[in-house]
């Protein structure tokens, strides 16, 4: 090993010994065992990209050097199963990379490649941070979501923030576990946080809320909509959703009060007999184009599909956002002078509040995850095609063997 590997080997000792309970606290021997201790073995399997493109961008490697605690509120965690969305294809493909780049740099000082793809997972925690509070422990079997701007689940190991955790309800299974949180808050955030639903206690809380709302989810097949349907029906709102002929069963079975076939005119046409909606929710991919063909009366939509991103990867940081803040207006000015509805954009937020009132819902037995199709971690690439080819009915799995 020269000067530099040692000092390289220094450093993830020291910076072990300064921030992780592994070292501080003793940790239970089968625990220890389980964890390589040994910096020489501080080794992973996972998927890699080095370049934005197709599924072909994606590379295995056995050797691939563990994430490392870098804050002491942070855990490492060995992932049993991780899952892939809309957003894994997306950033393969380069989406949001000006603007993750930023934030990467600005968090971790790292550059954008290699890139580890996945946003939620369930595993087992092998070491804590020195300050991780007593909720989560070494050995604990976790469930969670890891934030845009970190490197992901597609791998044996990743490094998450305690507020991205929570202790995985015992009724799921790893690949059900690894299957709720991220669609989950995407829904939470976009009814609660852009929705204000439950007022400013939903927002803020996990409190929930919006009895005797009239919501309408467009694409309650997918993995948000059936995730923002059983939520919403927990919530004792009344539930219309959108999907196609073939997942009718299934989306009642959700628990929707009303379910139209998209694709059939006269059914879609239909939906103005139920109207007026507090909250028309956007499910589909489709964005504030679907709210001009909607010739029924709502509140507000709100879409998970912004230009936010594609736009300041397009004409950059400052010009894209004087573009997004444009934007809005013009499309808020023409919605509520037209037909009288606030057009506002859901995301995804890593929130414990969120991620508590889901967890509540799992163990009352009122939310449970669709899973599509289970792959393994060698075929992660397949499950990159499924996705892309899209009409999922919940998610799709990767189990670690
Ligand atoms: N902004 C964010 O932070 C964020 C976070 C998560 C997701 N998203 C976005 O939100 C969207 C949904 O995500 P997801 O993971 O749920 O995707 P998904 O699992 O692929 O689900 C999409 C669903 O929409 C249905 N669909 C397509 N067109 C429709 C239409 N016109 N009317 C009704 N249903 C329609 C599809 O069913 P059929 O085509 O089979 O009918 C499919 O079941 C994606 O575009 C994703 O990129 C954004």
């Amino acid at each position: 090993m020269n000067i530099r590997g040692i000092k390289s080997a220094m450093g993830i000792y020291l910076n072990r010994l300064c921030f992780t309970r592994e070292v501080a606290t003793k940790i239970p021997v089968v625990n220890r065992n389980k964890f390589p201790n040994t910096i020489s073995s501080l080794k992973m399997d996972g998927w890699q990209i080095h370049n934005y493109g197709t599924t072909e961008e994606l590379q295995f490697s056995t050797g691939l050097r563990m994430p490392i605690i870098s804050n002491s509120t942070d855990c490492l965690v060995r992932i049993n199963a991780t899952t892939v969305n809309p957003i894994d294809v997306a950033m393969l493909g380069g989406y949001g990379s000006k603007t993750l780049n930023l934030l990467r740099y600005q968090y971790s000082k790292t550059i954008e490649f290699p890139l580890i793809l996945g946003r939620e997972f369930c595993g087992e925690v092998v070491q804590c941070g020195m300050g991780v509070d007593n909720k989560i422990s070494v050995g604990d079997r976790v469930y969670g979501v890891v934030p845009l701007h970190i490197n992901g689940s597609h791998a044996q190991y990743v490094v998450v923030p305690q507020y991205c955790l929570s202790i995985a309800p015992a009724s799921l299974s790893n690949e059900q576990a690894a299957s709720v949180l991220y669609a989950g808050l995407t829904a939470w955030s976009g009814l609660y946080v852009t929705g204000r639903l439950g007022s400013v206690c939903g927002a803020v809380s996990c409190s929930g809320g919006g009895e005797n709302s009239r919501v309408l989810v467009m694409g309650g097949s997918g993995s948000v909509g059936s995730l923002a349907i059983q939520l919403l029906k927990s919530q004792k709102v009344t539930v219309y959703a959108t999907c196609s002929d073939s997942a009718i069963e299934l989306v009642k079975t959700l628990g929707a009060d009303y379910v139209f076939d998209y694709k059939n005119s006269a059914e879609f046409e239909a939906l103005r007999n139920y109207a007026p909606f507090d909250i028309v929710l956007d499910c589909t991919g489709q964005g504030a184009e679907l709210a001009k063909n909607l010739n029924f009366q709502f509140g507000q939509y709100i879409t998970f599909s912004s230009p936010l991103l594609k736009n300041v990867d397009k004409f950059g940081i400052s010009f894209g956002m004087l573009k997004n803040i444009t934007h809005f207006i013009q499309s808020n000015m023409k919605s509520l002078s037209g037909k009288g509805f606030f057009l506002k954009y859901g995301f995804f937020m890593p929130a414990p509040q969120g991620i508590e009132l889901l967890t509540r819902l799992v163990k009352k037995n009122q939310l449970s995850p669709i899973i599509d199709s289970s792959f393994t971690f060698a075929e992660l690439p397949l499950a990159f095609e499924k996705v892309n080819r899209g009409h999922l009915r919940g998610k799709v799995v990767i189990t670690m063997s």
